[in-house]
């Protein structure tokens, strides 16, 4: 029996709030070494891009042209692209023209992109969100987004949105995804979006928009513990990335900790 093996391999990183060196997050997390560290463990699994699904900085830290290249720098020298999106910690044009140097087309918003990656389209956009709590796309972005869509891909289409088109697991975060889902599913509904990559809730979880899935990567930089109080959100300092494989038939999300775990056993397969 043959295995399959995917026919693209992708990694998606999501909320690293990166702050200014020198400075810690919440006075105890080192972002940007965290980010580092990310990368430098995900890139093992040799992905064809990387989605980097917004909140790259923390609110009013000036991060914005560094980490740009830091992407630039990986982008040259392994030849994959970085496609970025802004999230609601990112300035109104943070995630600008120093990001996304692969688009093959821009849309009414800075980070709104469009990549081929062998064949596998990405559109990214920006959900928006500064100073607000949920994010939303306008009436041009939606049109614009049907009007990429258009003529269909070879290996489909996925969409990054930072904001999730579905409910958060922790009660106090409901509301805080995309507004209007709806809307953006009328213009998705009858193309070959194949699923939507989202982060901002810090936890993972999956739901469909429709009948499209939707995957909420685990943040890179801290996780909320699902086991706290209703009423609180409670940090938690294990970081999470997810390995997106694409196939013929399907898409799948793997969600890895790159954090420090404990091995039980390691034993030989095959
Ligand atoms: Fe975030
Ligand atoms: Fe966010």
């Amino acid at each position: 029996m043959t295995k399959p093996s995917p026919t693209l391999r992708l990694i998606q990183l999501s909320d690293l709030h990166l702050v200014e060196e020198g400075k810690l997050l919440r006075k105890v997390m080192d972002t940007p070494t965290r980010m580092r560290e990310a990368l430098d463990q995900m890139l093992t699994f040799d992905p064809a891009a990387i989605i980097v699904s917004g909140d790259i900085g923390q609110r009013n830290h000036y991060v914005h042209d560094d980490a740009a290249a830091y992407f630039g720098h990986f982008q040259d020298q392994l030849g994959i692209p970085f496609i970025a999106v802004g999230g609601n910690h990112d300035p109104i044009g943070g995630v600008g023209t120093a990001y996304n140097p692969a688009k093959i087309a821009q849309g009414p918003e800075l980070c709104d992109t469009v990549h081929d990656v062998q064949g596998l389209r990405i559109i990214g956009v920006d959900s928006h969100g500064v100073g607000r709590n949920y994010g939303h796309l306008t009436h041009e972005q939606r049109q614009w987004v049907g009007d990429m869509l258009v003529e269909p891909a070879e290996h489909g289409t996925l969409l990054i949105s930072h904001h999730p088109p579905i409910p958060a697991t922790t009660v106090s975060q409901r509301g805080s995804g995309l507004q209007e889902a709806d809307k953006l599913y009328d213009v998705i509904k009858d193309s070959d979006v194949r699923a939507i990559l989202s982060g901002h809730y810090h936890h993972q979880i999956a739901g469909s928009l429709g009948h499209i899935p939707v995957w909420v990567s685990g943040a890179a930089s801290y996780n909320f513990n699902l086991f706290s109080e209703a009423e609180t959100l409670q940090g938690m300092n294990d970081g999470w990335a997810t390995i997106v494989d694409v196939y013929p038939e399907t898409v799948t999300f793997s969600s890895v900790i790159f954090t420090a775990r404990e091995e039980v056993f390691t034993k030989p397969v095959g």
